[in-house]
């Protein structure tokens, strides 16, 4: 009898995200099995747990989901879990903490399209302003587009946070590659004026630039807000924008919102959870691999 497809989900939260699981099913796995609390220190054991019961015909039809809500930690948990293996006994493994990893990919993917499209250029020496960088999502964004060439400044209330984080995106994420910066949110007035983009990635539910923001922003080119729940990020967006003008905007600005963004990072996960399940080796994915498959999939709906 064919094994059946197996995912097993560790998350370091005390609930894996059921939008993860729902996710997972869809793609194909037939059981998605939640492992909670999980501790790096853990993951070890629990992977050579998963590769001594199956055979190496068994194990392709065996993977990892790594979840969480620390993208650091996730892509650490992601390094344990591969070096824990070896052949023949490998199997896949995805990491994705609190979706970050696919929402930026899909949303740097998205305004890539734009600035393309309706500016005839790329983020090379554009000015990238990322508002609530801090948080998971904002710290991947940032990276994905610094390595497009971009100048990132990620943007937090408290100046120590948001350079403690750039660091870690330039060292840990970057690879000491790239080179972020770090503002404070109470100088976004000046810092808006020379930005060529913005994200908008804090947490659900805040505004962070207002319509005096927008009309100041004499260079935006495009900006993209990843918060899906009233008011908006940014003021004259809304969730349903799709590369529309802002409204508000002197530059001729277009912007991207939740949903459109949310579409491609739907797109991407689906992608890359039944990339695990079709590949005859097993594929270790993050956010570098979920930019691939989003930077595809947007060329193939526009
Ligand atoms: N559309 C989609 O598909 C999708 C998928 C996943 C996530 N999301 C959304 O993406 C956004 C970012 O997610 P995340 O998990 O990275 O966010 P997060 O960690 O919850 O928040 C990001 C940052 O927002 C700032 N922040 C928190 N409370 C604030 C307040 N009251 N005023 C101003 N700034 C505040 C904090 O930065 P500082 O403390 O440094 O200021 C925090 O680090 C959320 O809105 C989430 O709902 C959307």
């Amino acid at each position: 009898m064919e094994k059946s497809f197996i995912l097993h989900m560790l998350t370091t939260a005390k609930n894996l995200s059921p939008f993860d699981v729902n996710m997972a099913m869809d793609a194909g796995w037939v059981s998605a099995i939640p492992y909670t609390n999980v501790e790096a220190s853990e993951v070890k054991g629990l992977i050579q747990d998963v590769i001594f019961s199956r055979s190496p015909k068994g194990l392709n039809r065996t993977g990892i989901f790594i979840g969480g809500r620390d993208s650091k930690q996730a892509k650490d948990m992601l390094k344990i879990a591969k070096n824990s293996m070896f052949s023949p006994f490998q199997v896949s493994v995805f990491a994705d903490p609190s979706g970050a990893f696919t929402t930026a990919a899909g949303m740097v993917a998205a305004v890539e399209q734009e600035l393309d499209k309706k500016f005839n250029t790329s983020f090379e020496g554009k000015d990238l302003l990322v508002l609530g960088g801090t948080g998971p999502v904002g710290q991947v964004a940032s990276v994905l587009a610094a390595q497009a060439g971009a100048n990132v400044k990620i943007i937090g209330r408290q100046l120590d946070k948001a350079q403690r984080i750039a660091d870690l995106c330039n060292e840990e994420f970057g690879e000491g590659k790239i080179q972020i910066t770090a503002g404070a949110d109470s100088d976004k007035t000046e810092y808006i004026k020379t930005a060529d983009v913005v994200f908008s990635t804090g947490a659900a539910g805040i505004e962070l630039l207002n319509t005096e923001h927008i009309s100041s922003a004499s260079q935006l080119k495009v900006a993209a807000d990843i918060n899906a729940i009233p008011p908006s990020g940014i003021s004259g967006l809304d969730p349903f924008h799709n590369g529309k003008a802002i409204t508000g905007s002197t530059s001729g600005a277009v912007g991207l919102g939740a949903l459109a963004i949310g579409n491609i990072k739907y797109k991407t996960q689906s992608r890359l959870l039944t990339q695990m399940i079709e590949s005859n080796e097993p594929v270790y994915l993050h956010f570098e691999h979920a930019f691939e498959v989003a930077r595809e999939i947007i060329k193939s709906i526009k």
